[in-house]
């Protein structure tokens, strides 16, 4: 079958390194992809937002399947547009990727259906927010309720700094239309783990879990980016913890949006917190995360592209989902001064080594071609990643393969996975 990726990033590197291994798969493309996702698909200049252009795409190269693996097509309908075209898509519809598209009803999907959350309260009028904080306990958390690229949650530690966080969500609006509605909620203290998972509308299957590092320094300093870097699985998500999950968490939410008449189908991704009074949701998206993908879905054992028709099918129920038991740790090069201002067109060399390692893998998220040449093309631009029989030796793997790449001002975290010695 010919599978179309949509997306360009690590993440989606991750899943056409997954296609590409699938017996079912004979050809793959991408739009936009990457330098690093052109060795396995062949990449069309076709921007994740342009649907007319997608639809037309798929259709002209007789697609059969196509992985949205990005947050804004899925929460701007991508998945209908190519439905009502007949083409099969992998992704949750427009109604279901609210999920992930509002905080805000996400927030009030938790509250009906008692799955466990930070305590809040939703706002579309500044004046009433501005109210409530004078009776907040501090530090609070400010959301803006609609997509921000990971950057529309605001901690603050004062009355004076939440009143300028809830100005410049809604009055400034630095994230735009995300910020017409916003959440404030409780802050919540313990240790984060994401979990990913498939659901085909009703069965839910959970993957292994993952943890990300958010913050752009060392020691959790610094500006929150898109993902410095991963470990896989988590040490804190034990079985109690999962047990946990499985029963208030889980299908809670499955179920949830079932009932809400907005059965999702795709990947949820589980943002959690694991508080002292038990693990609560701090967030859920509607995708794989990135770079959660780049150690997750190294370590499955599953045929990709039989997981993803099952979640179509609704045959989730029959599918052993299945991970190798071992770890994997992903480490973010990045161009210095992401996530702010940085260069671009930087050549990078020494790529060629990963192919001569078993368990090593270098996914690309900001490159390109320029001739023969690949270059940087953005502030996140490899994920180096390393699979180990247990996550020092991942990690110590990861970092080794870190120096085997080379350009102008390469960037990196040097403690990716450092918890997993507190475990
Ligand atoms: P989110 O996009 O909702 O996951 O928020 C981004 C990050 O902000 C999370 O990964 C947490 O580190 C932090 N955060 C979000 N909500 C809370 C909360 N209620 N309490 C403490 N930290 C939070
Ligand atoms: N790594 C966080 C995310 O994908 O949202």
């Amino acid at each position: 079958m010919k599978v179309l990726i949509v997306g360009s990033g690590g993440r989606e590197h991750a899943i056409a390194y997954c296609t590409a291994k699938s017996e079912k798969v004979d050809k793959i493309y991408c739009t936009p992809g990457n330098a690093g996702i052109a060795e396995y698909a062949e990449c069309a200049p076709i921007g994740a937002m342009e649907f007319d252009k997608i639809v037309a795409f798929a259709r002209e190269k007789e697609i059969d399947l196509v992985i949205v693996g990005m947050d804004d097509p899925l929460v701007g309908g991508l998945v209908d547009e190519l439905e009502a075209a007949g083409i099969r898509a992998f992704g949750p519809r427009k109604n279901a990727a609210i999920l992930e598209g509002s905080k805000a009803f996400s927030k009030d999907l938790m509250k009906k259906y008692h799955i466990p959350t930070a305590g809040y309260e939703n706002f579309t009028d500044p004046d009433k927010a501005l109210d409530y904080l004078e009776t907040a306990k501090f530090p609070i958390v400010l959301k803006a309720d609609g997509l921000a690229l990971g950057k529309g949650v605001l901690i603050c530690n004062t009355l004076e700094e939440a009143r300028e966080g809830v100005r410049t969500i809604m009055l400034d609006k630095k994230f735009g239309d995300a910020g017409n509605e916003m959440v404030i909620e409780e802050f919540m203290t313990g240790r984060e783990v994401s979990v990913l998972s498939f659901v085909d509308g009703k069965t839910i299957k959970t993957m292994t879990s993952a943890q990300d590092h958010k913050r752009a320094g060392d020691g959790d300093t610094g500006l929150n980016t898109g993902g410095m870097g991963t470990f896989s699985p988590s040490p804190f998500y034990t079985k109690e913890v999962e047990d946990f999950c499985n029963k208030y968490i889980y299908q809670a939410t499955v179920d949830a949006m079932k009932a809400e008449g907005r059965p999702f189908k795709g990947v949820i991704f589980f943002g959690l917190m694991l508080t002292e009074e038990g693990p609560k949701v701090l967030e859920y998206n509607a995708r794989f995360g990135d770079p959660e993908a780049q150690v997750v879905l190294p370590r499955m054992k599953n045929d990709i592209i039989e997981v993803v028709e099952a979640c179509i099918d609704g045959t989730l129920d029959q599918v052993d989902l299945q991970f190798e038991d071992n770890a994997a740790v992903c480490v973010v090069l990045a161009s210095d001064g992401y996530p702010v201002a940085y260069d671009k067109g930087l050549a990078i060399s020494g790529l060629e080594e990963f192919a001569k390692h078993e368990g090593y893998y270098c996914f690309h998220a900001g490159t390109k071609y320029e001739g023969d040449q690949i270059v940087t093309n953005g502030g996140r631009v490899l994920g180096v990643t390393a699979k180990g029989k247990d996550l020092k030796e991942a990690r110590a793997n990861a970092y080794v393969a870190t120096k085997w790449v080379q350009f102008d001002n390469k960037y990196m975290r040097h403690d990716i996975g450092k918890a997993i010695d507190e475990a």
